[in-house]
């Protein structure tokens, strides 16, 4: 996230590279085999005092209804519609953009601390345009609740740090963004480590060639929006739309495909299908630590 910050993580790794906590070299070098296809980061030395890496995976835009929308956001927490509405103004009526997505975080490194964290995958239902304070100018992402791959203790604490609630979770494929089946479809799916609860987030996606409802600009915006759990702690994540990853063979494609969860806030299984967004993967920028959700 949005995810991985924290001094004391980065200690945690420090301290568990050096063999202090032997459980945790392990799982820090189990991780390290997984194998991905993801573009190695090359942009660490440029941006040194913030945690980069890259982020690739699919980014579906859900339409609900307003209604609904209302239901599960916390009632102290204002829908921004004239803000999504300004942006995306052929959106439907009585309808808001939830997010549905499936992320792999790849060589994730800290320059000046000449340190880096295992990959990992996340999956979450995600809530942009919300204002917080209720007249704020820019709006923020609310996401309570993220699947993340169980192995990484570091990520999930890191999450945690935030308030967000971590499912730990499996993930298919395990290294990687999505597979590639030979028709063109792809693939991903996550799944809660506690089977009792349940808890899953399944993409399958084709591209959408001409038919493109969801301007890149607009995933931008969204994408880009701080996310917060807890107002006091925002993460100013930021995802860089302008190096050669997001150009040539690794370039965005616009998709379309559906979904299957049972992940807060809903409280039962959910599906949608025929609904739009990108296969996208972007070098991303993070603080080290939190900082209180302000509006610009
Ligand atoms: C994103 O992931 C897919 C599937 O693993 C891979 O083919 C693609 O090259 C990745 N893109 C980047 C920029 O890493
Ligand atoms: C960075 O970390 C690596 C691996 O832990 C170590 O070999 C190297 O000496 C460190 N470099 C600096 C400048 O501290
Ligand atoms: C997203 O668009 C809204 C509405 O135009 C704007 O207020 C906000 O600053 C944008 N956010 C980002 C991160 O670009
Ligand atoms: C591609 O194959 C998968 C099964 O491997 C199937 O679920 C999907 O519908 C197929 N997609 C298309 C466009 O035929
Ligand atoms: C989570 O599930 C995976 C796959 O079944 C298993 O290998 C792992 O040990 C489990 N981890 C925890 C913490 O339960
Ligand atoms: C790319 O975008 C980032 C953030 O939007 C900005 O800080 C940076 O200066 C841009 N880089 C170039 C080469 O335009």
């Amino acid at each position: 996230m949005d995810l991985c910050h924290l001094h004391l993580a980065l200690v945690s790794i420090g301290a568990a590279v050096k063999g202090a906590d032997a459980s945790q070299v392990a799982r820090l070098s189990a991780s390290a085999d997984c194998q991905s296809l993801d573009t190695p980061n090359q942009h660490s030395q440029s941006y040194p005092d913030l945690i980069t890496g890259n982020l690739n995976g699919t980014t579906l835009i859900v339409p609900i209804s307003l209604e609904i929308a209302q239901e599960v956001i916390p009632d102290e927490y204002e829908i921004a519609e004239q803000a999504y509405r300004e942006l995306l103004p052929s959106f439907p009526d009585g309808m808001y953009p939830m997010v549905a997505q499936i992320v792999h975080d790849h060589d994730i490194r800290v320059y000046s601390l000449n340190t880096s964290l295992a990959d990992f995958s996340r999956a979450s239902l995600e809530f942009p345009f919300i204002y917080i304070a209720g007249d704020d100018h820019s709006p923020f992402r609310w996401v309570g609740t993220s699947l993340i791959t169980y192995s990484n203790d570091i990520a999930i604490e890191g999450a945690q740090s935030y308030g967000i609630t971590v499912h730990p979770a499996t993930f298919d494929p395990p290294c990687d963004a999505y597979v590639s089946k030979p028709n063109g479809t792809t693939y991903a799916h996550s799944q809660s480590n506690d089977t009792a609860a349940g808890r899953f987030l399944t993409l399958q996606t084709e591209s959408s060639g001409e038919n493109v409802p969801y301007p890149l600009d607009f995933i931008k915006n969204v994408t880009n929006q701080p996310v917060f759990a807890n107002p006091q702690m925002c993460d100013y994540y930021v995802r860089l739309f302008n190096t050669s990853v997001t150009k040539g063979e690794t370039a965005p494609v616009p998709v379309v495909g559906n979904v299957r969860t049972n992940l807060e806030p809903f409280t039962g299984p959910q599906m949608w299908d025929g609904v739009y967004g990108w296969r996208l993967a972007t070098p991303f920028l993070e603080p080290l630590e939190p900082s209180v959700c302000v509006e610009t």
